[in-house]
């Protein structure tokens, strides 16, 4: 998949695209990321990319020109959809991540500043947020899209399954995990994931995994795809279904 990102800050980019999956999606070339300096499209003879707000207020918004122009030579490369990082968005979710995980192409446009001139929306084909905060720039808005996305592309985790078990995936948020030791500081590992018996492993950490999600975040379990077993099992948990 490639991503095309207009920011201020390119450099800003090449750490977490130099670690860990990421870095290995780019090696295995399942992830190509270009990054496009928007101020290299300005024709400002200074290079500049922001201006005074009409009608005052404080700081500064970034000019129509440079924007066009960087995202008319995206779009030139082919029909590209452009994203604009912004926290009045569609707030980004697992769901949404998996929608674009599922496309060649984006290009996804960071802020900066008090944001953009409303005209550049002429251009733009959605919005995303990641959640109902206030960053400094669209720049980290941009890096967590890209590596939710990611992990998702085909080919990129070595083990896929654990994109398909991991929080959110179901609309339930994951079971608990342990790894050695057996005992740490007297607290033991249940004993049912020492057993080997994989149906019984399964159906505690359904149960689990549903237990927590009543606990933590009630709100996903009216979007789970919720088996007779599941409901009865919330049921006597109190969860009324
Ligand atoms: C300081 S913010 C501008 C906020 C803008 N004045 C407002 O109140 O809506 C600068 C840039 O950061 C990015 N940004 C800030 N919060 C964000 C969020 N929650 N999700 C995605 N991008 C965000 C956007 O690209 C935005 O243009």
């Amino acid at each position: 998949m490639i991503f095309d990102v207009l920011t201020l800050f390119p450099e800003m980019f090449e750490c977490v695209l130099s670690h860990s999956i990421l870095k290995r999606a780019v090696e295995k070339g399942k992830l190509k990321v270009n990054l496009i300096n928007i101020r290299d499209f300005s024709k400002d003879k200074h290079k500049r990319v922001d201006d005074y707000p009409y009608g005052g207020g404080p700081g500064m918004v970034m000019m129509p020109q440079p924007l066009f122009d960087a995202i008319e030579f995206v779009k030139s490369q082919g029909n590209i959809p452009v994203y604009y990082l912004s926290p009045k968005g569609k707030i980004f979710t697992q769901e949404m991540a998996r929608e674009l995980s599922k496309m060649e192409r984006i290009a996804l446009l960071c802020g900066h500043y008090e944001g953009i001139d409303e005209r550049v929306y002429a251009v733009i084909d959605g919005e995303i947020s990641i959640g109902d905060f206030i960053l400094t720039g669209g720049e980290l808005a941009a890096m967590v899209v890209i590596d939710a996305v990611t992990r998702l592309i085909d080919g990129v985790l070595s083990h896929p399954q654990s994109a398909l078990e991991e929080s959110f995936s179901d609309y339930l948020l994951e079971y608990p995990q342990y790894t050695r030791p057996e005992v740490f500081r007297g607290m033991r590992v249940p004993e049912v994931l020492l057993s080997g018996n994989h149906a019984e492993i399964a159906r505690w950490r359904r149960q689990k995994s549903l237990e927590i999600t009543l606990l933590k975040r009630p709100d996903l379990l009216k979007k789970a795809n919720l088996t007779e077993e599941d409901k009865k099992f919330l049921r006597e948990k109190g969860y009324e279904i």
